[in-house]
């Protein structure tokens, strides 16, 4: 019995920092993103679409990263129509690679 409830605990071990390393871009998107860009990245009337985005499907993932880790504000915005800028994300490694391959998804839509 002790044998079987330490086997159920690495078990659950092993799940749960499996699902922690792998780094979730649909997640990520839906909790940092999904508010301004909406849920799909069809756009809403405070931040541009991302779905059929040239930006998104033309940039290289240094460019879209720059974007997302610095913010655009001031007079490096791209949309007038938009009264606010894009607010920099602290998002790095695995997370923000995961959130632009999610990007690059919903502009291929
Ligand atoms: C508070 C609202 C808001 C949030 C939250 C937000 N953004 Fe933005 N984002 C904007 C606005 C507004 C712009 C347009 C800025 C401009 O005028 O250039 C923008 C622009 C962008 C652009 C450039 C798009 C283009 O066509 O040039 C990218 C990439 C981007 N956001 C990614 C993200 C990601 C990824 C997240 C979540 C991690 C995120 N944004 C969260 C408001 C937001």
């Amino acid at each position: 019995m002790k044998r079987l409830i330490g086997f159920g605990i690495l078990a659950l071990g092993v799940a749960f920092s499996g699902s922690a390393l792998a780094a979730d871009g649909a997640a990520i998107f839906k909790a940092k993103c999904a508010a301004c860009h909406g849920a799909e990245g069809q756009g809403t009337a405070m931040a541009p679409a991302f779905k059929g985005n040239a930006f998104i499907k033309e940039s290289k993932e240094d460019a879209i990263s720059a974007v997302i880790t610095a913010g655009r504000d001031g007079a490096a915005k791209k949309y007038k129509q938009f009264a606010i800028g894009m607010p920099k994300q602290s998002l790095a490694g695995d997370d923000l690679h995961a959130v632009i391959a999610h990007l690059k998804s919903l502009a291929a839509k």
